[in-house]
């Protein structure tokens, strides 16, 4: 393969631009030529794309977000828009397609290869970790290193005022950012969308905590377990406890991704890259007991729910 695609979908992540570095320069190595795509599948169904050297990937391994923008794309949900992708992509001589990006995004790369036969790999690329057969993906770790330096400077001023704070981190459908940070945040409670939430329970652990000295105290909420508000109203009516709330937010999304993912991304490139240069597509990138992997894209997709609940359960012996 000679002629390669390459964008970013969905939510942005920290290491979107190192993993563009690493695919453009591993790429040109191995003589194959990349077009980047400007804003997802939007830019391919569009047909914006140019081509990308070293020099244009330079000073970009350092940044937050992606250089080639990014969109949720409604287009390329329908046969239409999936069929002007893959013929913008056939006019140019393009036979294949790296897509960074969630687990929507990596759909529409496994559907433009079984529609039309684009050979397509998919990147994991999402803050949230929320693809099953993957242990990490692309921008979580730095997520996680973001919410814990918030945990850090809440924990300065409730322990000064004998508070208990809320922070609630981003994951609808995975409580993966909660759960890791509350585990290396060192919080009293985690709440996420894989378990019931039990507000008499949350209440009894906070006492629990005033009744063994403890004065103030740190709840990692995911976004999707419970409404930031009502926990907040329903634990104050229940005990004397003062609670703070801080949302998070999309600060989490942004900023210098941290070493761990910088490595991944050159890793995960590598591997995309020497996939396509065998004429392969339709698979997944991944990373399994700390081994690179590569998997059929609708077998990668359907894995269950790899939800750590042991870890979840080790927070309420460490935080007594
Ligand atoms: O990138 C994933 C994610 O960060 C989710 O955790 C979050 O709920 C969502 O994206 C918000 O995205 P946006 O505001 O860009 O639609």
């Amino acid at each position: 393969m000679k002629r390669i695609g390459l964008l970013t979908s969905g939510g942005d992540a920290p290491g979107m631009n190192a993993c563009i570095r690493a695919i453009v320069r591993y790429a040109n190595y191995h003589n194959m030529e990349v077009y980047g795509i400007e804003r997802g599948y939007e830019g391919l169904i569009n047909d914006r794309m140019r081509i990308m050297t070293n020099r244009t990937v330079s000073d970009i391994i350092q940044r937050g977000g992606t250089v080639l923008k990014t969109a949720r794309s409604v287009e390329f949900n329908d046969y239409k828009g999936i069929k002007e992708g893959a013929s913008n992509l056939s006019n140019r001589g393009i036979e294949g397609l790296i897509v960074i990006g969630g687990d929507g995004s990596i759909r529409g790369a496994k559907d433009i290869y079984d529609m039309f036969g684009v050979k397509s790999i998919g990147i994991p690329g999402t803050i949230d970790n929320d693809l099953n057969y993957t242990d990490y993906t692309l921008g979580f770790d730095t997520a996680v290193n973001t919410v814990l330096s918030a945990i850090n400077n809440l924990r300065d001023t409730m322990s000064s005022h004998d508070r208990v704070s809320i922070i609630e981190v981003m994951g609808r459908k995975c409580g993966d950012i909660a759960l890791y940070s509350a585990v290396a945040g060192g919080a009293e409670v985690v709440l996420v969308p894989e378990r019931e939430v039990n507000i008499e329970e949350v209440v009894n652990k906070l006492k629990k905590s005033q009744l063994s000295g403890k004065t103030s105290g740190i709840i990692v909420l995911a976004e999707g377990a419970y409404k930031l508000d009502k926990l907040k109203e329903e634990i104050e009516k229940e005990s004397d406890i003062s609670i703070r709330t801080t949302t998070l937010g999309h600060i989490q999304r942004g900023g210098t991704p941290s070493m761990r993912d910088r490595v991944l991304a050159t890793k995960f490139a590598v591997r995309a890259v020497d996939l396509l240069k065998q004429d392969i597509g339709g698979r997944i990138i991944g990373i399994k007991d700390n081994k690179i992997i590569d998997l059929d894209i609708e077998t990668a997709l359907s894995q269950p729910c790899k939800y750590d609940h042991e870890l979840h359960e080790l927070i309420k012996i460490l935080s007594l």
